[in-house]
């Protein structure tokens, strides 16, 4: 299965391929297991069924690694656009970015100025933004922006980030984080990263999430907890019954598409749920790093594909 995972994380960098699947039909019909569709409309329609279905939504405009300032500002109006129209619809929905499509490989100043920008425009309309968390190269300087910019009094509560349980660094990320009152999603972590950063090993993955959702779980912060693996939310479930903290204090994340039973099961357990419902056309490293997580997926996908 490590190779599996490698092979599809290789893949999900692969330039040819991602030109051809994106064009393609095939992609298309394959990847809407995954992604809500191509247009802003598509992502509305879907996170307003979500919503219905009693679960919050966060909105990912699918993108990253921008290769000029023109297009790290293209991709940041289809955000200003996502503000707007969640509050004029009424939806319980928030947008998740991406700092490398906000130009951060370009200059952190220009990334910074899009983030600043995207949080002072939810500030203004009652959201929040999420900054996604990407490769190790990048946590440092992710970490920097988001900081600087909860630190501003008028975007407190606008911004948080995303931790990833298997960076050695991230239990005292949390702990700075949690003492600064930033909400985090603490996730496993999606990327292909060293031994001298990350854990390899699924078992010190999981007793780092462990661990570290503990840390959160007792921080006044309205944090989550973003995963699919029943065994890191069974623990999160009953540290929260031993320790006497409410349900209403934090959520659970998962992907849409991913295990929709266990979704619809915490909603009606009373437990607080947000779907991370990306939509657009650059769909396929998000795609490739979703089978990475469970190459069956690709079996899955293609028995599905030819039976319809
Ligand atoms: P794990 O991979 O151990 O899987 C546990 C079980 O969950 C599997 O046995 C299977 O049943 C189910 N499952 C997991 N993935 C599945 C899939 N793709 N299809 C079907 N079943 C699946 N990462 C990152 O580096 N930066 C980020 O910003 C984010 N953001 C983010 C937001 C949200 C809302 C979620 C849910 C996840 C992320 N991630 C992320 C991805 C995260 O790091 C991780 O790669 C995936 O969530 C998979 O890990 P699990 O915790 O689900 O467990």
């Amino acid at each position: 299965m490590p190779l599996l995972r490698s092979a599809f994380i290789a893949l999900s960098r692969n330039r040819v391929l991602r030109n051809f699947s994106e064009r393609s039909i095939v992609g298309r019909r394959m990847s809407s297991r995954f992604v809500a569709g191509m247009e802003i409309d598509d992502a509305l329609r879907v996170a307003e069924a979500v919503n219905q279905q009693g679960m919050a939504v966060t909105l990912d405009s699918l993108g990253e690694s921008v290769t000029s300032e023109t297009e790290a500002h293209k991709a940041a109006d289809v955000y200003h656009q996502l503000l707007d129209l969640i509050a004029a619809r009424k939806l319980n929905a928030n947008i998740s970015v991406k700092l490398t499509q906000m130009g951060l490989e370009l200059s952190p100043k220009l990334a910074d100025t899009i983030a600043r920008s995207l949080a002072e425009h939810a500030s203004r309309s009652g959201s929040f933004v999420r900054i996604d968390m990407e490769d190790s190269s990048l946590t440092r300087v992710t970490l920097d922006i988001v900081r600087r910019l909860h630190a501003r009094p008028d975007l407190r509560g606008a911004i948080g980030i995303v931790i990833q349980a298997y960076l050695y660094r991230s239990e005292a990320d949390i702990e700075q984080l949690a003492a600064d009152g930033i909400r985090v999603r603490l996730c496993k972590g999606a990327y292909k990263e060293p031994a001298e950063v990350a854990f390899a090993r699924k078992a010190d993955v999981d007793a780092s999430f462990i661990r570290l959702s503990k840390i959160l779980l007792e921080s006044p912060a309205y944090h989550a907890l973003a995963t699919h693996d029943e065994a890191m939310i069974a623990a999160a479930k009953s540290f929260a019954k031993q320790r006497g903290i409410d349900p209403s204090r934090f959520e659970f994340q998962m992907l849409y598409g991913v295990r929709r039973d266990l979704q619809r099961n915490l909603v009606r357990e009373g437990y607080n749920v947000r779907v991370y419902v990306p939509f657009g056309r650059e769909w396929y490293p998000y795609f490739m790093r979703r089978l990475a997580e469970r190459p069956a997926n690709a079996l899955f996908l293609a028995r599905n594909f030819f039976r319809a």
